[in-house]
């Protein structure tokens, strides 16, 4: 039987369940840090900048708003059209799974409960997925689209 804190809770919105904005800054910091300096994230912290200080902040904002919390980056940054944002980088299945195992990783450092980190994920997975943008490696919907 699970604490009644880690049972499915529609009320709390995910920002809420994973400890607030605090948990929030120490996620992403977890991500990027992983990405830096794990080598098994070599291609994906390639395409990034050599500093990674504006993509901890970016990806902060984002997801506070993407977890249901306050939407600090369409205050900031305006309408993400993130796959569109995304579209100067060639990202493939490769890349995709890089970026879910190393937020997979970043999550297991907060020791998110496990009904938990596995809905994010899945829900990480929808958006990463979606980022695919290169020809042969594209989303299902839109090879669909193209007859393919
Ligand atoms: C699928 C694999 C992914 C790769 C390889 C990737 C890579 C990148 C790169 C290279 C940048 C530019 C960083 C910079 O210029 O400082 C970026 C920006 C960003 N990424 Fe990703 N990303 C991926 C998936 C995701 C996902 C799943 C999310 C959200 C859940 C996300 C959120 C963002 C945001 C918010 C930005 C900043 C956009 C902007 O304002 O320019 N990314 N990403």
């Amino acid at each position: 039987m699970s604490e009644p804190s880690q049972l499915p809770n529609p009320e709390r919105t995910p920002l809420q369940a994973i400890g607030g904005d605090s948990a929030l800054r120490l996620l992403v910091q977890h991500f990027y840090d992983h990405m830096d300096l794990d080598p098994e994230y070599a291609l994906i912290r390639a395409l990034h900048p050599p500093t990674l200080d504006s993509a901890r902040d970016k990806l902060y904002c984002f997801l506070s708003g993407w977890m249901g919390g306050p939407p600090l980056y369409v205050e900031k940054y305006g309408n993400p059209m993130l796959r569109a944002r995304h579209l100067p980088f060639a990202i493939g299945s490769r890349e995709r799974d890089q970026w879910l195992a190393c937020m997979d990783q970043a999550m297991r450092d907060l020791g998110l409960a496990e009904p938990l980190r596995q809905s994010l994920y899945n829900a990480f997975y929808s958006t990463a997925d979606w980022m695919r943008n290169k020809p042969g490696d594209l989303p299902e919907a839109i090879t669909k689209l193209h007859g393919g």
